[in-house]
């Protein structure tokens, strides 16, 4: 089981839920494997906007950032698999949607940067998914849980 237990933290952004996109969001993610551990549909503070962000805090869009991401709700989850980090932010794109490669979730569903859907934990910020997590989430909010299809997903689960 190890190896596929990796866990990141994904939020659908204020757009995605003002546009109608969390079902799609995590339709993409569910199909694609991974396993919802935990989930939270909430209104994020300018004070947890500023502890998220806080490593773009000296950047010229920061305020604008912490505007935006306090803006409306947000559904804020954490997903588990194999490589969950990397794979998630292959799966959203680019940061810029305009840039981001069509078949991917920002190049699918956005088109502006400030505006890009969704987030997930960046892989090459090591530990940045287990931290992210702890800021959102009580560990007695996650559930540790097996999906029925694990063994069709990874071909070392026994049948
Ligand atoms: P995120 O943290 O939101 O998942 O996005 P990311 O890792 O792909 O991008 P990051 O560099 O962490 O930037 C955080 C968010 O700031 C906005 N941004 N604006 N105006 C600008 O130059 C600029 N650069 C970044 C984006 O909305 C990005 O998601
Ligand atoms: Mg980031």
């Amino acid at each position: 089981m190890a190896h596929h237990d990796e866990r990141t933290f994904v939020m659908a952004k204020p757009d995605a839920v003002q546009r109608g996109l969390i079902g799609e969001i995590i339709d993409r993610l569910e199909g694609r494997g991974l396993k919802l551990a935990g989930a939270k549909f909430m209104q994020i503070d300018e004070d947890l906007a500023h502890q998220h962000y806080a490593e773009h805090e000296d950047k010229p869009f920061f305020d604008e950032l912490v505007g935006f991401i306090t803006s409306g709700p947000v559904m804020a989850m954490v997903w588990e698999g194999a490589d969950a980090t990397q794979q998630v932010r292959r799966m959203m794109g680019a940061t810029d949607p305009k840039e981001a490669q069509p078949g991917t979730i920002r190049g699918d569903l956005g088109l502006d940067l400030g505006q890009n859907v969704i987030h997930g934990s960046d892989h090459e910020d090591p530990g940045a998914n287990e931290r992210e997590i702890e800021l959102f989430f009580d560990e007695d909010e996650l559930v540790d849980w097996d999906r029925a299809d694990e063994p069709w997903v990874y071909e070392d689960v026994s049948h």
